[in-house]
C-alpha cells in the first residue's frame, strides 16, 4: 500500500537520539511492506520562531515561510534517524517527493507554501501520490465531540464521514477551541478525493502500524 503519515513536529522534536531512532526503525518496517511518506510538522520551535517574528512585525508570509523552515529543520532530524533508508532531500513539491520514492526509500517531507499547514500538506500528497491511506498522528488520539480540557461529557468519535470533519473543522475555525485536529483545508482534500483517513496519537510508536490496519483507538474517517 501506499501510505502517508502526518508526523505533527512535538511527536519527534521532544523526542531524544534513542527513541528517534526507535521511530525511524518501526517506518523502516513498515516501508518493506509498504510505501511510506512522511510530512513532519514544525512544532514547538514553528511557535516559537512565528511568536517572536510577528513581534517584530513581519508579515505573516514571512512568519509562514518561517513555520516552513521550522518543519524543513525536523524533517531533517528525521531523516538524520532514517540513514539511508531516506533520500537526504527534502522536496519542495509533491512532483519532486513522487520521484524521489524510487527503490522503496522513505520519503521525508515539510511544508511546501505559505497560507496552510503540514495536515494539508499530507493531504495534497495523498492525493498526488494516489495514497490508499492518510494516517494524522498527532498530540491527540482523535477528534472529541466537544473539547475534552473543557467539557467532562466530551467522548471520542471512533469514525466519521469526511464531510462530518469538514463541519467540524469549520466550525473549530471560527471558534477557537480544539475539536478538530485537521485544520479545513486538509479536511476539504481528504472530503474531495474521499481518502481513507486515521487519527491517532502519534507519541505511541505502534499507532503507525495501528494506523494502516485499521486497528487503533483514534478516529477513522471513511465515506464508506
Ligand atoms: P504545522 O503544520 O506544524 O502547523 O506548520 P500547525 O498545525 O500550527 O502545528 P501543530 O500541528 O499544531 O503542531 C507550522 C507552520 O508553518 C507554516 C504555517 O505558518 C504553520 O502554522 N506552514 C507549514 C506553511 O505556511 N505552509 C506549509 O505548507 C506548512
Amino acid at each position: 500500500m501506499i501510505i502517508v503519515y502526518s508526523l505533527g513536529g512535538s511527536i519527534l522534536a521532544g523526542r531524544d537520539s534513542d527513541s528517534l531512532r526507535q521511530y525511524a526503525d518501526a517506518l523502516k518496517v513498515l516501508s518493506k511492506e509498504h510505501q511510506i511518506y512522511v510530512v513532519v510538522g514544525g512544532g514547538k520551535i514553528a511557535r516559537e520562531y512565528i511568536e517572536k517574528a510577528r513581534a517584530l512585525e513581519a508579515s505573516e508570509v514571512f512568519c509562514d515561510q518561517i513555520g516552513i523552515g521550522a518543519t524543513k529543520l525536523n524533517a531533517m532530524l528525521l531523516v538524520a534517524a532514517l540513514g539511508d533508508a531516506a533520500p537526504k532531500e527534502i522536496p519542495a513539491s509533491y512532483e519532486c517527493a513522487a520521484r524521489l520514492c524510487a527503490s522503496g526509500r522513505i520519503v521525508v517531507m515539510g511544508g511546501v507554501s505559505p497560507g496552510q499547514t503540514t495536515d494539508a500538506v499530507s493531504a495534497l500528497l495523498a492525493e498526488y501520490v494516489q495514497a490508499d491511506r492518510l494516517i494524522i498522528a498527532t498530540s491527540v488520539d482523535g477528534v472529541y465531540t466537544a473539547d475534552p480540557e473543557v467539557d467532562p461529557s466530551a467522548r471520542k468519535i471512533a469514525r466519521m464521514t469526511p464531510k462530518e470533519l469538514v463541519r467540524m473543522a469549520m466550525e473549530t475555525e471560527m471558534k477557537a477551541g480544539s475539536r478538530s485536529p485537521v485544520d479545513p483545508l486538509a479536511a476539504k482534500i481528504i472530503e474531495r478525493s474521499s481518502i481513507p483517513t486515521a487519527i491517532v496519537h502519534g507519541k505511541d510508536i505502534e499507532n503507525l502500524k495501528k494506523g494502516i490496519t485499521g486497528a487503533h483507538q483514534g478516529t477513522e474517517i471513511s465515506s464508506a
